[in-house]
């Protein structure tokens, strides 16, 4: 497999989904992402449109690895100027899995390897070139993930640099929000039928649900937002600094039609939030993509608001007690909107996104599902619950 696209743990299932939409055919689950094979062409086509990956990762190199010093002499004996040049800069991040520490509890320190990853690296083109790469732990135009698992090293070049997930559309102005792709990832397990069920998030923060509803419902390319740059001709992304990367990826570009079906839409979807401030970030949010007349906005206390329709897709992300508020004072807010539900949601489907187990058991009804995310090192559940 030639490439691989991390994302959120829990969201693996959902990502090599969309690689298979975009025509990916021979891919590998594994945790934290997928491995894929495919052709420039396709690689193109997927990297401007993944909305639940994280990163896309070329793979360049593999080798047998024993002890650090493997590292070093691995790392050497590639012939890395071949691919990039003294100039550009370069960051090494290596991952150890649990397997191989299991086995080799002195890996712990993937600190060392690293280092000697570096070492042989920034040596090689010393000899070859008569000038060492610079290191550049921010931004540097060549990011190398050095994997190691059980006796096997791979490296990974980074396509992304910055990260797919960032679309673009997001001031951090917000202190608890959804990581784009968690969110497009949601809204892909919530399954919602856009032409049939009215979706409505009730706790919206920076209204991330709502913008990834709309990105799904109008196949709005998760990179639309960086177009404007690429015309420009700009570098946003590391294979772009890299010519022989470069040249693999023709990016088209179809701007025109994305603008049409922005334009000419009509979706029944509803941002709701306690906090006149959320609100206005959530309508910010909107702005930059454009999205901001096909959302209704409502300043609403969830756990009170009664819907004229009965079918209704509603998502809530309440604060977890672990960041925003204390675990008390939301006892209460669960509970009420359990009771909400029971009341006045009958013929809708809800999704609670909980990082906090106690306070989700406040909402007493069955669940007909649950599934483990990861929101940032927070442990969550997303739980579903069908009201009919
Ligand atoms: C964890 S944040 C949601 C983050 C959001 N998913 C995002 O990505 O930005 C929780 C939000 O719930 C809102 N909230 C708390 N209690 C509420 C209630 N009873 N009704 C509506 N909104 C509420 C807060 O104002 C806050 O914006």
């Amino acid at each position: 497999m030639n490439y691989f696209a991390t994302c959120p743990v829990g969201l693996e299932l959902a990502c090599q989904g969309e690689l298979i939409k975009h025509g990916v055919e021979k891919n590998i689950l594994s945790r934290g992402g997928v491995s894929f094979e495919c052709d420039d062409l396709t690689i193109s086509k997927v990297f401007l449109d993944l909305k639940i990956a994280s990163r896309i990762l070329y793979k360049i190199h593999e080798f047998e690895v024993r002890s650090f010093e493997d590292v070093y002499k691995h790392a050497h004996d590639f012939p890395w100027h071949r691919l990039f040049t003294e100039k550009n800069t370069v960051k090494i991040k290596t991952l150890v899995s649990h397997e191989s520490l299991k086995e080799n509890p002195d890996w712990k320190n993937s600190f060392l390897f690293n280092q000697k990853f570096k070492d042989g690296y920034v040596d090689r083109f010393r000899e070859e070139k008569g000038q060492r790469p610079y290191v550049d732990k921010q931004f540097a135009d060549v990011v190398l993930h050095l994997y190691i698992d059980k006796n096997r090293a791979i490296v990974y070049f980074d396509l992304c640099g910055h990260p797919l997930s960032h679309r673009g559309y997001r001031d951090e102005g917000f202190s608890a929000p959804l990581r784009e792709n968690l969110a497009a990832g949601i809204v892909n397990l919530m399954g919602i039928d856009f032409k049939q069920e009215h979706f409505i998030e009730g706790m919206c923060g920076s209204g991330t649900v709502v913008i990834e509803a709309l990105y799904k419902a109008l196949q709005i390319p998760a990179t639309f937002l960086h177009w404007r740059n690429l015309e420009l001709n700009r570098n946003i992304w590391n294979f772009q600094r890299i010519p022989a990367f470069k040249e693999r990826f023709a990016l088209k570009l179809d701007k025109e039609s994305v603008v049409e079906r922005i334009k000419s839409s009509k979706l029944n979807i509803w941002a709701m939030d306690i906090d006149k401030k959320a609100l206005a970030l959530t309508r910010e949010n909107l702005e930059r993509c454009g999205l901001e007349n096909l959302v209704t906005i409502n300043r609403q206390d969830i756990t009170e608001f009664k819907p004229k329709t009965s079918n209704n897709v509603l998502f809530v992300n309440p604060p977890y007690a672990k960041r925003l508020g204390e675990e008390e004072e939301l006892v209460e807010t669960y509970y009420e909107l359990g009771e909400n539900l029971k009341k006045n949601f009958t013929g809708s489907r809800a999704y609670i996104l909980a990082g906090n187990l106690p306070l989700l058991k406040k909402i007493s009804l069955r669940t007909s599902k649950k599934i483990i995310l990861f929101n940032g090192p927070i442990e969550c559940r997303l739980a579903e619950y069908k009201l009919f």
